[in-house]
């Protein structure tokens, strides 16, 4: 069982708290995203389940076993965890086989079972082939699968990686998501991954944890975090969105800008909201169809194009599909239809983007 349980962790560095109280759960084979921007404490969380680094207060455990507490804490070699960071050292003097087999041999496995081993994960990371090459004779993503292939042949029940794909081109960066999603699946393994990329994020997690400012804004599946932001920090990071001044009462939503309502979805809020909007849930028709607006910039982009829409004296950015260049002119009249938005209470939105502690 590789469950980790995180209960209250707090972390400082001197007078600075980088985590404050994590409290958070996450299930054996279970593929989990700490995902937020720079400096925000998700390496440092990390290093705490790794065992480089001591939690100020709080406890750590993997699966029943408490490994960082008041009184305890369990060396990284005794935590039985594998690790990609990123900038992963492959060893540039030995070939890939040794590369791979030295997590073994520092454990004085057999040497049958050390060759049975490797030449396994080889093949699940499709080097199989290299394995006498040495790393500067293979690509960087091949490189970083030896990296993640030294990770786990001690068959770890718990895997860390700390943005093991920022050093790649996106055309690897893409296809090695999949891999690494598929392999750990196959495995059984649980992942934490660490990110600040939001697309990696939604493509590769069961949950996500948005962290800002030390502190975890929301959890979730990606499509949860993604449609029902908890904040408007959390809106703004996952995605594009916009956000517009409105007035709410009696079950309406007075966009100020827009010189139009909208339905309130909650039939709740009063007084001066702030309207999430993304654009691509913005919908564009004919004169007549919606609320009016002139066209006045389209952005052919093929799968989809990038509009601006001037509605009374706004911009209102319109991401249509790709077929929408053809059908409307720039100067022509359309129209927008607003299908799925977030209402936030409150005027300031700079304020709740900035931090909420
Ligand atoms: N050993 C350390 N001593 C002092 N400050 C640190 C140390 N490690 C990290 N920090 C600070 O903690 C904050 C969070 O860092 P980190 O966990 O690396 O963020 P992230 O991985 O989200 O970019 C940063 O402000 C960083 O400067
Ligand atoms: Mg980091």
């Amino acid at each position: 069982m590789a469950s980790v349980s995180i209960q209250h962790v707090t972390k400082q560095f001197g007078t600075t708290t980088v985590l404050r109280d994590f409290n958070e759960e996450f299930r054996d084979g279970e593929f989990v995203t700490l995902l937020g921007p720079s400096g925000c404490g998700k390496t440092t969380m990390l290093r705490m389940i790794a065992g480089f680094e001591r939690p100020t207060s709080g406890e750590i455990r993997i699966g029943e076993t408490l490994v960082s507490g008041e009184k305890t804490f369990v060396p990284p070699e005794q935590r039985g965890i594998g690790m990609v960071f990123q900038s992963y050292a492959v060893w540039p003097h030995m070939n890939v086989f040794s590369n791979v087999a030295y997590p073994l041999q520092i454990r004085h496995t057999a040497r049958k079972e050390t060759e049975d081993r490797v030449n396994r994960i080889l093949e699940v990371v499709h080097l199989a082939q290299y394995a006498k090459r040495l790393p500067n004779q293979l690509s960087g993503g091949q490189q970083q699968r030896i990296a993640l292939a030294r990770a786990l042949v001690a068959e770890p029940e718990l895997l860390l990686l700390d943005e093991p794909l920022s050093n790649l081109d996106a055309k690897l960066r893409e296809s090695m998501r999949f891999e690494i999603k598929e392999l750990t699946r196959k495995l059984g393994i649980t992942v934490v991954y660490v990110t600040h990329d939001q697309t990696e994020a939604m493509a590769m997690s069961d949950r996500i944890f948005l962290i800002n400012n030390g502190i975890v804004q929301q959890s979730g599946t990606p499509e949860e975090i993604y449609n029902h932001p908890a904040n408007p920090f959390a809106a703004d990071f996952l995605g594009k969105v916009d956000f517009f001044e409105g007035t709410a009462g009696n079950g309406k939503i007075h966009l100020t800008a827009w010189n139009a309502d909208l339905p309130d979805p909650e039939g709740q809020a009063s007084g001066p909201v702030q309207v999430a909007v993304r654009p691509e849930n913005i919908l564009l028709g004919g004169p007549g169809e919606g609320i009016p607006g002139v066209m006045t910039r389209m952005y052919y982009l093929g799968d989809s194009t990038d509009c601006r829409v001037r509605v009374g004296e706004t911009e209102i950015r319109v991401i249509g599909d790709g077929f929408a260049y053809h059908r409307f002119r720039e100067g022509e009249e359309v129209s927008l239809t607003v299908r799925s938005y977030r209402v936030f209470s409150g005027e300031n939105v700079e304020e709740q983007l900035k931090i909420r502690t």
